[in-house]
């Protein structure tokens, strides 16, 4: 949901001015994940003191409030650390008390961003609140700054002076929750610890030399004698909030061998810490994606991981992997918008979709992901498709053919009710998880749900990286690039073919199935050239949204089997874009109920392209035009058949075959919602309380 950016420098000369723009910009490359508020903090100009700013409203703002502040921006900094945030208000409305970063003390002691959510926030709150805090904001975020100090103090009290990365330990000892964790310190200059649980966070790393290895080594405790662990202080054990470490703390023994030098003197070195790839790819390609529970410690050049613990399973080292994304993939182009950049995009998305994996010549699809699991995924019981939002409605496009050609029941589930509803799960189940980010909460917590039942989970996913492609057995990415416009257009449209993918793969041994298959295939390789023709609707739509559908409060959306999910998915496209309500009505219910509603003014849009149940279609037009409404239909090129003379427009598609046409049909609705909300002034790519990326439950 929010975002967050760290940068540090070291023995590299950079002015306040460079800090707080790459701290700002990274916050930028953010924005699309949530917004209400952002803030940074960084080291002021006498020793020891951090200064903090923050400011309701988008970065921008923070950004003209930083300015404004008549600091010394030329003032440079060989050895620096500066964190940051975008924040997307769960606990506390946005105002500016409750901006990230938070505080520990009205000295900045210690500050912290935090994405996600602590859990146990209440009792810690009221147990610090008993030992003299002073709290200011109503985040859960708060009382993780305060226990830092705390138990930095009482380290000191107690005659020991931890490692930055050990008082880590100890605080994450004390909370609950999921969270992506920076934090910077006056006690610890120019260093940042990092840490993640059930939220993204990575770390870009930047050197003038390359690195020795192109791996991190993870820093397990010392074994001690009694095998203990270092922190026995748990306010969930005695309330107490009493660390006694001692371990390894405050010796500096180890050495990162990816960042060692041939001679020994130090190597300059800038690292870029963020919850997304998207704004650390203009500064460098080399990133390291942090697993749960690792404890990021940057100091003097270096990156070390620690674990406070050594479990069974867990990797020595961390790999630094070279990121693909390109800097101009996530920038706008010519467009107005990423939304509108997106839709233009899904050519060339879809074709990377298929991309290596369909032969179309000898009809043949090939799932590098998912080869060695599809005997397994034959033989289970049911698949049960599972997901959020438009990628729930990729899903509800593609059951039908699902069940067609691998005659196994398919169910579709929206992950929040699924786990509502504590839906039974078997050990012969596959579960689908389909997401565009990877990390929206629901998901991963019906992940997590499926994986503790012995499920098999496969993963269709558009980030490489992300929790569900990592936590899931196996799966699929999408590969239709960086998503950016809050409204997910190229996503569904990938999401879709990857589907029907797997569907093909998951037939392939099927004699039965071979001329259907082979009709799929050939389907498939015409979408590129085929949404190209789509896109030439444009201004004819533009207009419509202009003159017809201006002044409108409402609009219907009509389809039937294949053409439900796409009239749930542009209802969903309008609501979220341009705030007008609209709502998806499977045509054959009209008559139950919708039909109410129908008079002269309602815009209805009808899916009336060719399938079997075209004749059905029509009908449901009809009922809707004797009673005096004018439907714009969505039809195939030259379709005769169509009374134009009723409607109040028609919008031509190209032909394909049944269970590929959502694809062409999908795109006159995006393009309807984006120039909905582009006509009525909405900033398309932040509409209003929504978010990208939805990381809470
Ligand atoms: C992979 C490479 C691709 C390369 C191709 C060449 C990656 C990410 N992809 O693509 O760059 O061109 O081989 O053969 O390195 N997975 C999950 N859950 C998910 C998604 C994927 O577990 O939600 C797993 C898959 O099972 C697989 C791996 O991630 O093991 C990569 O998946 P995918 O990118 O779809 O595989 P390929 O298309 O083979
Ligand atoms: C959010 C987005 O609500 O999450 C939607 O605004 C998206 O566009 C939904 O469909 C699910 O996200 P994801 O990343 O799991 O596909």
């Amino acid at each position: 949901m929010c975002g967050i950016f760290g940068y540090v420098n070291y023995l590299v000369e950079k002015t306040r001015g460079d800090i707080s723009d790459t701290l700002i910009e990274g916050l930028q490359r953010l924005e699309y994940r949530g917004y209400d508020s952002a803030g940074i903090a960084i080291d002021g100009d006498k020793a020891d003191e951090t200064l903090i700013f923050k400011q309701i409203g988008k970065v921008g703002a923070l950004k003209k409030e930083v300015e404004s502040q008549n600091l010394d921006r030329t003032a440079t900094f060989v050895n620096h650390a500066g964190i940051a945030h975008t924040r997307w208000a769960t606990h506390g409305e946005p105002k500016t008390v409750n901006c990230h970063p938070h505080r520990s003390d009205i000295n900045n002691e210690f500050v912290i961003v935090h994405n996600g959510i602590i859990t146990n926030y209440r009792e810690l709150k009221t147990l610090l609140k008993q030992k003299g805090y002073t709290f200011e904001s109503d985040t859960d975020t708060e009382c993780i700054a305060k226990l830092f100090k705390h138990i930095y103090d009482t380290n000191i009290k107690n005659g020991n002076e931890p490692d930055f990365n050990e008082l880590m330990k100890q605080v994450l000892y004390e909370i609950d929750g999921s969270y992506g964790l920076l934090v910077k310190s006056s006690h610890y200059p120019n260093e940042v610890v990092a840490t993640r649980k059930g939220s993204p966070l990575l770390v870009g790393v930047k050197t003038e030399k390359k690195l020795k290895v192109d791996f991190v080594d993870v820093e397990f405790p010392d074994e001690l004698p009694n095998n203990e662990a270092p922190i026995n202080g748990n306010t969930h054990q005695n309330g107490g909030l009493l660390p006694v470490a001692q371990g390894d703390s405050g010796l500096r023994h180890s050495q990162s061998r990816a960042f060692l030098s041939e001679d020994g003197i130090p190597q300059p070195a800038e690292f870029f810490l963020s919850s997304d790839p998207a704004s650390v790819i203009q500064h460098t390609k080399k990133v390291l994606f942090l697993e749960d529970d690792d404890i990021a410690h940057i100091y003097d050049g270096e990156l070390h991981i620690h674990r406070a613990t050594r479990e069974a399973g867990i990797s020595a080292t961390r790999s630094i992997q070279t990121l693909e994304m390109e800097l101009a993939q996530i920038m706008k182009g010519p467009f107005s918008h990423f939304m509108q950049k997106e839709i233009y995009e899904q050519p060339e998305s879809t074709f990377n979709t298929m991309r290596g994996r369909i032969d179309f010549d000898n009809h043949i699809v090939k799932l590098g992901g998912l080869q060695k699991w599809l005997t397994t995924i034959r033989r289970c019981r049911r698949i049960i498709m599972i997901a959020c939002g438009t990628s729930y409605h990729s899903c509800l496009a593609t059951r039908s053919i699902f069940e067609e050609l691998t005659e196994i029941p398919v169910s579709v589930e929206l992950a929040s009710d699924f786990l509502d509803r504590r839906s039974p799960v078997f050990r012969d189940d596959t579960c689908i998880f389909v997401s565009q980010s990877g990390e929206t909460a629901d998901s991963m917590l019906a992940l997590q749900y499926c994986l503790e039942r012995d499920a098999l989970t496969v993963g269709v996913v558009n980030s490489v990286g992300s929790s569900i492609s990592r936590a899931t057995h196996c799966g699929v990415h999408i590969n239709a690039g960086p998503e950016i416009g809050v409204a997910s257009t190229k996503a569904y449209t990938s999401q879709y073919i990857a589907l029907v993918m797997i569907a093909l793969s998951l037939s392939d041994d099927r004699v039965s199935k071979i001329n259907r298959r082979h009709e799929i295939i050939d389907g498939l390789k015409q979408i590129p050239e085929q949404i190209k023709t789509v896109l030439t609707l444009e201004s004819k739509i533009k207009d419509l949204c202009t003159s017809e559908l201006a002044q409108q409060k409402s609009l219907l959306l009509l389809g039937r089997g294949y053409q439900f999910a796409s009239a749930l998915e542009g209802a969903l496209k309008i609501k979220e874009i341009s705030y007008m309500h609209s709502e998806g009505v499977l045509a054959g219910e009209l008559k139950h109920g919708v039909l109410a509603l129908v008079d002269d003014q309602l815009p209805i849009i009808a899916f009336a392209t060719r399938d079997s149940l075209f004749p059905k279609v029509m009908s449901s037009i009809e009922q809707v035009t004797a009673r005096s409404g004018r439907p714009i239909i969505i039809h195939n090129t030259d379709d005769k058949s169509i009374n134009t003379d009723k409607a109040l427009a028609t919008l031509e598609v190209p032909l394909s075959v049944d269970c590929l046409q959502g694809l062409l049909n999908v795109i006159p609705l995006q393009l309807i919602s984006y120039w909905l909300a582009v006509n009525r002034g909405i900033d398309v790519d932040f509409p209003r309380n929504l978010a990208k990326s939805v990381t809470v439950e």
